[in-house]
């Protein structure tokens, strides 16, 4: 391997800029020449393709998005989109991938490597946390921070007014931003995809806070949760309690921007300097993790379709704390 590609796709993450600063420094360092894809499958299919080296990629740690820009792309799901980008790729003589992005990256990553027998190595970057093969990904950390620190102020006037707040968070169909944000910043409930809990386990909840004369009511509400809609769900709730006086705030993507916190910028330099490694050390098709503060690669097959289970005994320590 002489030269190589660097993209991110999908929803952008913050530290997604460190990662591409770690796999071009990293690049750098092993003398390959390193060339970043601009706007994701969409960018190489477009031939927007343009050479980067480690002063080029100054000042970027610290900033959350994405410098390479990111899109979804629907012309690299086709066989037409894909060979246009294998073209382009051949002409700038780019010889293996990094993709710095979600399971919509890998999935595109995996068939794109087997039908050009490209060595391609994934970096799991989104907000949601969602891939089985690393104990975090990409913006994970950043993005449960913020929520955090919105529910933090939200608190203030909860308690202020006396008042019920559902307060929505992002994490597409799992609930590990809603889980580890409803734990630290109090919440008396949580609504998970995972739990799958029926309607009266959260009036259990907010009839057990008002016998405990709980005077602020937070409840964490995951996007993809079973229950539906988030009004929908504080509608409900307004029936059965008519005399609470609650509201609802979406954070929406307010949780995908911001500085990179300092665990996701050691995770994405991290990340980036294994990607490397592990191409030259002829591996494709796969991602790297990190799992107990080691490096693990798991196949690209394995990273979207594993199950990663929500953990169980922070739902637990969750319920004995908001009593
Ligand atoms: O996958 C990251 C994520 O932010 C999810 O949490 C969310 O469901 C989705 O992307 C939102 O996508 P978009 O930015 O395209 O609205």
């Amino acid at each position: 391997i002489r030269s190589i590609g660097v993209l991110t796709s999908g929803g952008d993450s913050p530290g997604m800029n460190a990662a591409i600063r770690a796999v071009v420094r990293a690049g750098a360092f092993y003398k390959l020449k390193t060339f970043g894809i601009y706007e994701g499958y969409q960018g190489l299919i477009e031939n927007n393709i343009h050479e980067l080296t480690a002063r080029t990629v100054k000042n970027i740690l610290n900033r959350g998005g994405t410098v390479l820009k990111s899109s979804r792309s629907e012309e690299f799901r086709t066989e037409e989109g894909r060979k246009k980008a294998h073209q382009n790729l051949k002409e700038q003589n780019i010889d293996a991938l990094v993709i710095i992005g979600g399971d919509g990256t890998f999935t595109g990553g995996h068939i794109f490597s087997q039908e050009f027998d490209l060595p391609i190595i994934g970096i799991p970057g989104t907000i949601d946390n969602d891939l089985y093969g690393t104990d975090y990904t990409i913006g994970f950390d950043t993005a449960t921070n913020v929520v955090v620190e919105c529910i933090d102020k939200i608190r203030d006037t909860a308690e202020s007014h006396n008042r019920l707040f559902f307060v929505e968070v992002m994490g597409r169909d799992s609930g590990f931003i809603a889980l580890r944000s409803a734990l630290a910043s109090g919440a008396l409930d949580v609504v998970l995809p995972e739990e799958n809990a029926p309607m009266e386990d959260l009036f259990n909840e907010l009839e057990k806070s008002e016998a405990n004369q709980k005077t602020n009511k937070l409840v964490v509400v995951a996007e993809g949760n079973e229950l539906g809609d988030t009004f929908k769900i504080a509608e409900q709730v307004k029936n059965k309690f008519p005399h609470l006086e609650s509201k609802v705030t979406i954070l929406g993507h307010l949780q995908r921007g911001g500085s990179p916190s300092c665990l996701d910028r050691v995770l994405a330099s991290q990340l980036g300097v294994a990607a490397i490694e592990g191409l030259l050390a002829g591996k494709s098709k796969i991602m790297a993790g990190l799992i107990d503060n080691k490096i693990v690669f798991t196949s690209f097959e394995e990273a979207i379709n594993g199950k990663v289970p929500i953990n169980k005994e922070l739902i637990r320590i969750s319920k004995i704390l908001s009593i």
